[in-house]
């Protein structure tokens, strides 16, 4: 990310955001899965870590470094709590944006316990110099404790018990390679499937005690933007009007009026996603135009197109970002509802795989300079 951009996790308050609010977290608390069996999708990662799991309990040694990587909302801080609890451990949580000086992990590290799982989240945010004393505590389980200052400043190695380091990322490729060297295992969480989603929500439902249909959960499923943790936020309004307005249940009714109430789309896109397609449509012909200009014309600062609506107007092949700006797909216009001039670009029709839209991924990991993923 670059400096002083906006980090997605930070903006509460957006009904489709990914991230979390403190409000938030604790109505999430409530609902995260405690067990690997419990943790709904994602079988890949799932089947993974419970390898390295129960071949760390048979051998009765503390597993490997995991890493787990992803978008907000897929389940990162859920997954390492599963990690601790599985291995009878406790976990002890920090963040790469918390740890302001090397002192302040060297802290962290040398009162951690035997076996414990530490938790560092963001941990691509981490300051360059905590980063080093890291590499060494998770490679040779020791800390250099520095004493003094300036020339007669020495270090004093410190050995630390065995523990596992749990490191979460929203954005992998900016951690430095030294360090993600250091995990024997890595987890890539991707955007859920709407069936998984549907899962999700009527687990949840059970644990608020509340009565869903399966439509209502298919409908808030097929608006949560492959997200766990929009899911669970849709399901909640909907609980709020289906108590207020409706008989107490989650019907397709329900659902359909509290999700047009708090204007989330048939596709989950909010007042923000649809300002963007607006604007690049009616206002610029489908572009291609400059983010700056396009942030001007919705009125948002140019980071918070970036980091908000983009991505998700991106992966569902709305929106294309080329070299020379921001280019709508006819996809675009078809949900708005308007024709695609003449030539306009169809990110389904290119796709490798249908609905997925690689091909407008494709396009925008090249426009950024990255290697397109496979
Ligand atoms: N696979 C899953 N099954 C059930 N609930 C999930 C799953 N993944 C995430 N959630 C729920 O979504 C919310 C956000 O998950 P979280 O682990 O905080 O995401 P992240 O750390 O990746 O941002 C939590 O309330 C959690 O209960
Ligand atoms: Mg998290």
């Amino acid at each position: 990310m670059a400096e002083g951009a906006i980090d997605p996790a930070e903006l509460g308050g957006r009904l489709v955001g990914s991230g979390a609010d403190e409000v938030e977290r604790a109505a999430e608390a409530a609902l995260r899965p405690k067990k690997l069996e419990e943790f709904v999708g994602q079988q890949v990662v799932r089947d993974q870590l419970s390898l390295v799991l129960h071949a760390s309990i048979a051998r009765d040694a503390a597993p490997d470094h995991v890493l787990l990587s992803g978008p907000p909302g897929l389940g990162k801080t859920t997954l390492a709590m599963i990690i601790a609890a599985e291995l009878g451990t406790s976990l002890r949580v920090t963040s790469g944006p918390a740890i302001q000086h090397a002192g302040d992990l060297a802290a962290v590290l040398s009162s951690l316990e035997e076996g414990e799982v530490l938790f560092i989240d963001e941990i691509h945010r981490l300051a360059r110099p905590a980063e080093e004393l890291l590499y060494v505590a998770m490679e040779d389980f020791r800390v250099d404790v520095v004493v003094g200052k300036g020339a007669g400043a020495s270090a004093i190695p410190l050995a630390l018990p065995p523990f596992t380091v749990v490191g979460a990322t929203t954005r992998s490729g900016l951690l430095p390679a030294p360090l993600r060297d250091r995990f024997g295992f890595t987890g890539h969480l991707d955007f859920y499937a709407a069936a998984d989603l549907e899962r999700v929500i009527l687990r949840s439902a059970g644990l608020l005690g509340v009565e869903v249909r399966h439509e209502a959960a298919h409908e808030i499923a097929g608006r949560s933007r492959g997200t766990p943790r929009i899911a669970n936020r849709l399901l909640r309004r909907v609980r709020d009007w289906a108590q207020v307005r409706g008989d107490g249940v989650l019907d397709l009714h329900a659902a359909r009026s509290a999700l047009q109430v708090y204007e989330v789309d048939p596709i989950g896109l909010d007042r923000l996603d649809r300002a963007v397609l607006d604007a690049l449509c009616r206002r610029f012909g489908g572009g291609p135009v400059g983010l700056t200009t396009l942030a001007m014309m919705v009125g948002e600062e140019p980071e918070t197109v970036e980091t908000v609506a983009e991505p998700y107007l991106v992966r569902e092949g709305l929106v294309a970002r080329t070299p020379r700006g921001r280019v709508a797909t006819a996809e675009a216009w078809d949900h708005l509802g308007l024709e695609a001039p003449p030539g306009t670009w169809a990110a389904g029709a290119a796709a490798v795989e249908p609905g997925t839209s690689q091909a407008a991924r494709t396009l925008f990991d090249e426009a950024e300079g990255r290697d397109p993923r496979p």
